[in-house]
């Protein structure tokens, strides 16, 4: 029988611990909890008054406590937001490979097909804000970047709201094609995300040194673009030291949103670029007026074959601008429906060259930065290209710069042509001073059986793809430009 039996030690210890588990709890929770009801059921009593005044002074200890605490902390974490160099002197000789010398401590956020761009804040930035203490002009590596929470902000900093887009470029904002580049992944950015924010302001670099705006075109093309002036911010140095307090003069800035792009056009991708140039192309035609459907030259009309001859004056303009016109003029009136348009681009402003190039199915032109306006035209648009003597074996890659433009906007370059004959070189044959103090401003002659050959190419090709087009080319000129 007994054996039978559980083994009661065991099943009544068990039992035993249990019950003097709970009768403890039991009793801590008598001791505890019931003199606190009991407190704060009668308050009147100078007993419970004490009590309760105790634990009023305990609690408001064990706060200041850890108020304190976590003051310390924060002030710790403002102090110890590290600046670094905006310039990276390591990366210096190798600034367009891989990792730029610009905020070299961070990496980029890569999607497929899209910009290169830092955002912050960010999980890259471990929900950190950009700070940018940077109103150095002339040396880069004097100004510096820092990532900071934003309830701990260096104490010194000035928080900026909205949206910065903080641009670097190793080239140069004024100039129109390197302005352009440096712009344009932030347009790509902005269609990225459904066009939700425009930016509050820009902040522009070239090589880490701050400037203070960019060329009055690349303005333009912004400011129709985000429908809002330009706002370049360069951390006032006048203005900041002017005012009484010196410290808002040493402080950063720090952003509440900011996106960096470092990279110019970067890795985006064809399909992104070609939405981009449309943007721009829409807009900038939106904001100079243009009213397409009245307008019987427009790109509607197919049978038109709109050439346009854009001349510039002094370097690569053309040594006999006349006898180029009459080249061009005669393969035009070759061809029926086929008007020539003779402009000088110094003569234009920003919406007369929106306007030409908008109305030009071909445009010939020396190499220059007039041609950066071929963003205007329509889609498949041809472009014909001049350059100077020297050019072809001295110039580098940086010729090719028009011919890369026209295939991101979708336009045709349809070749250059070189000039064979100038001035000659007084310096050894590889000389740099043979480019940089010869050939570069060179200007441009002409060959009359060439001109008229490739003109008529170009104006055949153009006529068969305006009427093959004319089917699909429906919405063309529509008023209507994406993210509006
Ligand atoms: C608050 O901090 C002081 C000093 O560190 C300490 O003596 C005191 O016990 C703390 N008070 C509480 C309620 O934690
Ligand atoms: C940046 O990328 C490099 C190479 O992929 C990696 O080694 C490095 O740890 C990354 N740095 C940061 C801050 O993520
Ligand atoms: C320009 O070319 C035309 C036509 O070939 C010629 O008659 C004229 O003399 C040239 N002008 C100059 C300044 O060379
Ligand atoms: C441009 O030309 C390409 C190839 O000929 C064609 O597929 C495309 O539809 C054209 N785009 C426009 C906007 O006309
Ligand atoms: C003009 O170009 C043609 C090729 O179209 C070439 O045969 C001819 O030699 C060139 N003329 C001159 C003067 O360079």
């Amino acid at each position: 029988m007994e054996s039978e039996k559980p083994p009661k030690d065991f099943s009544y210890s068990k039992a035993s611990s249990i019950l003097y588990c709970s009768l403890k709890l039991t009793a801590i929770f008598l001791l505890t909890i019931v003199p606190l009801l009991f407190i704060l059921s009668s308050p009147t009593s100078t007993a419970t008054t004490l009590t309760l005044s105790y634990l009023h002074q305990w609690r408001k200890a064990l706060y200041r406590n850890a108020t304190k605490e976590l003051d310390d902390m924060n002030a710790k974490l403002q102090d110890s937001v590290t600046f670094l160099p905006l310039k990276d002197l390591r990366f210096a000789n190798k600034p367009m490979e891989g990792h730029t010398w610009f905020m070299s401590s961070l990496n980029d956020t890569f999607e497929e097909g899209e910009t290169q761009h830092i955002y912050f804040p960010s999980e890259t930035s471990n929900g950190r804000l950009l700070c940018i203490n940077g109103r150095n002009q002339h040396d880069g590596s004097m100004n510096s970047y820092g990532l900071a929470w934003p309830g701990s902000l260096p104490s010194t900093a000035t928080l900026l709201p909205g949206l910065t887009f903080v641009s670097d470029t190793y080239y140069d904002h004024e100039n129109l094609w390197h302005g352009l580049c440096a712009v344009t992944p932030f347009v790509g950015w902005h269609m990225k995300n459904q066009c939700r924010e425009k930016p509050t302001r820009w902040v522009l670099f070239h090589q880490g040194e701050v400037r203070t705006r960019t060329g009055s075109w690349v303005q333009n093309i912004m400011r129709a673009t985000f429908e809002e002036e330009m706002k370049v911010e360069y951390f006032n140095q006048e203005e900041s030291s002017s005012s009484s307090s010196s410290s808002s003069y040493k402080g950063a800035y720090c952003f509440e949103k900011a996106v960096v792009m470092r990279h110019n056009e970067g890795k985006m991708g064809q399909e992104r670029r070609l939405k981009v140039y449309n943007m721009l192309r829409c807009k900038t035609r939106q904001f100079c007026n243009m009213d397409f459907k009245d307008d019987s030259t427009s790109s509607r009309d197919k049978a038109v074959i709109r050439l346009t001859l854009l001349m510039r004056k002094g370097a690569r303009s053309f040594k006999n601008e006349s006898a180029v016109i009459q080249i061009f003029k005669r393969e035009c009136e070759r061809v029926e429906n086929c008007k020539l348009t003779v402009a000088q681009s110094e003569n234009l402003g920003f919406c007369d060259q929106v306007k030409l190039l908008s109305s030009t199915d071909i445009v010939a032109t020396p190499h220059g930065a007039q041609l950066t306006n071929m963003v205007f035209m329509d889609r498949n648009s041809s472009v014909m290209e001049f350059f100077p003597k020297g050019w072809l074996k001295h110039a580098g890659v940086g010729q090719y710069v028009f011919q890369w433009l026209a295939s991101w906007a979708g336009i045709s370059h349809e070749g250059a042509w070189w000039d064979p004959n100038g001035e000659s070189c007084p310096y050894p044959e590889n000389d740099f001073r043979c480019f940089t103090e010869i050939y570069k401003n060179g200007r441009v002659g002409y060959n009359e059986s060439y001109f008229a050959d490739w003109a008529r190419r170009v104006i055949d090709a153009a006529k068969a793809k305006k009427q093959a087009q004319a089917s699909n080319l429906q919405h063309e000129g529509s008023s209507n430009c994406e993210c509006s």
